[in-house]
């Protein structure tokens, strides 16, 4: 668990006896705040931002829903859980659906599961608030980068002379970077550690001219390169012009201010080509580090999704092979159909997390053998809204989440949760839709065995039309004629048995 003491957790509830169980509860893990009423619980969110806010819903003040609105007004990112009891779970519902809570508890509070649930969100949170931070940090060295192209480098060639010194001083007054060589010998690897704007070769008799010159040419054609001589001479003159210098200054030298503007014109002569070659090397290295990003953000994300995954297959054991049946029939079907890539791609990654907001039902409800009650039945409905909640803020979920909210709409538009109908609802939710019916008609159960295929055909031939698309389940038949379609309901050889009946 990364969470230290240092991190807040903000727990309210009227009742003295829960406030103080949780507090215990949570002593190792967070510095704990609790609040007995609404208005103070509001009062610690103002004071700054805390790493979760537990909270009960019927407290004087403000009610739990309430004070979570306002901690996601504050700090959008922060996980905010809501307890009620059993008898009050209609506004927990709503606040479910309305994307203000990640999680509610009825009461009597089963402390263990609510503990894993806060450090399994705030340690989630905290890995996206990293990726977020690395993100931030990236954009700021492909800033500093570029600002840095546009620093004039200049390299000195000569010892300790009034003439290097006047150089070097004028140099400075504009801010160019200065690297004084000594001797001819040093001057290829002085060049090759930084390329340099401007090359001034402090013209004595033991310097080749003609070879540095060359020399700084061939590391980088676009350097300027300047002789700075002792006194006058036409053949010195000459050999410059000879050797490509774009200037030639001799004694009596120009006063400090002359000469820097004198270095700052030469040194921009040929910027442009030199700034298009920098800003392309700069471009080439933020592209490599951004598509890196990219890469490091989509495992992440991966990541993410297989912990979910995985996390809703240990609770519902039903659920392990279905996503892994109903993510393959859907794909076959969506290729049948003649989905892009693309779209199947899509069809994958929706049917593989379609059940995935069963995370955020209860197990009393979720994994419960025999009937569900009416109220029950709400609450399991939920899973599609939960679902497309969990996923809202990632960017790459964004494709699936019709999928995840929709894959138990019917045609006839007695489906939930939004009773779309017909054309509102897209092909990747018919085909998910479908294949999950197909699949949990042929899935073998304690209480009852899984049909065959022409069974269960039988049964949505019955509810083609009005739950099921024709096109879709025609797909599905033709798999099954084609001989294809026995396989992909046995992902893992025997599908998997589990408690948790399928639901029209
Ligand atoms: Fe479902
Ligand atoms: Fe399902």
């Amino acid at each position: 668990m990364t969470s230290t003491p240092l991190h807040e957790l903000i727990i309210a509830d009227d009742d003295a006896g829960i406030r103080d169980m949780l507090a215990r509860a949570f002593a190792k893990d967070f510095r704990v705040s609790t609040a007995k009423d609404g208005q103070e619980a509001i009062a610690l969110l103002d004071r700054g931002r805390p790493a979760a806010v537990l909270v009960d819903e019927m407290m004087p003040g403000a009610t739990g829903t309430q004070v979570l609105e306002h901690a996601k007004t504050l700090f959008p990112d922060v996980p905010r859980l809501l307890m009620t009891a059993s008898n009050d779970t209609e506004r927990a519902m709503g606040a479910i659906n309305r994307g203000e809570i990640h999680r509610f508890y009825t009461k009597p509070l089963k402390v263990l599961e609510v503990r894993r649930a806060v450090l399994d969100l705030v340690e989630r949170a905290h890995s996206e608030e990293a990726l977020r931070t690395e993100l931030r940090a990236l954009r700021l060295l492909k800033e500093t980068s570029l600002a840095r192209g546009f620093v004039t480098r200049l390299l000195l060639l000569g010892g300790a002379t009034d003439r290097g010194d006047r150089i070097e001083a004028a140099a400075r007054t504009r801010n160019f970077v200065v690297n004084r060589v000594a001797t001819g010998a040093d001057m290829p690897a002085a060049l090759m550690a930084q390329a340099a704007d401007l090359v001034v070769l402090l013209r004595d008799d033991t310097i080749d001219v003609r070879a540095l010159a060359n020399l700084a040419h061939s590391i980088d054609e676009a350097t300027a390169v300047v002789i700075v001589d002792g006194a006058p001479d036409v053949i010195h003159a000459v050999e410059a012009l000879e050797v490509g210098a774009v200037d030639y200054i001799a004694a009596p030298y120009p006063d400090e201010t002359a000469l820097a503007r004198r270095l700052e014109r030469t040194a921009a002569r040929p910027r442009s080509l030199r700034d298009m070659r920098r800003l392309t090397f700069d471009l080439i290295v933020a592209n490599r580090e951004l598509a890196m990003a990219r890469k490091r953000a989509e495992q992440e994300h991966l990541k993410l999704l297989n912990a979910m995954i995985r996390a809703l297959e240990a609770r519902d054991s039903y659920t392990a092979g279905h996503t892994d049946r109903v993510a393959g029939i859907s794909v076959r079907c969506g290729q049948t159909l003649g989905l892009d890539v693309l779209r199947q791609e899509n069809l994958r990654m929706g049917a593989l997390l379609h059940d995935i907001g069963k995370l955020g039902v209860r197990d009393d409800v979720l994994l419960k053998p025999g009937r569900l009650t009416p109220v029950e039945f709400d609450i399991i409905k939920t899973h599609t809204t939960i679902g497309a909640n969990l996923l809202r803020e990632i960017e790459q979920f964004q494709c699936i989440l019709p999928i995840v909210r929709g894959h138990h709409e019917k045609i006839d538009g007695t489906g939930y949760p939004d009773s779309l109908a017909g054309e509102a609802i897209s092909m990747e939710v018919r085909i998910v839709s479908a294949s999950d019916v197909l699949d949990a008609l042929t899935s073998t159960r304690p209480y009852r065995r899984g049909s065959q295929p022409e069974e269960a055909f039988q049964i949505i031939d019955d509810v083609v039309g009005k739950h099921l698309d024709a096109q879709v389940v025609g797909a599905l038949k033709q798999l099954h004629a084609d001989g294809r379609l026995l396989e992909l309901l046995q992902v893992d050889g025997d599908k998997a048995e589990g408690p948790a009946p399928y639901r029209f």
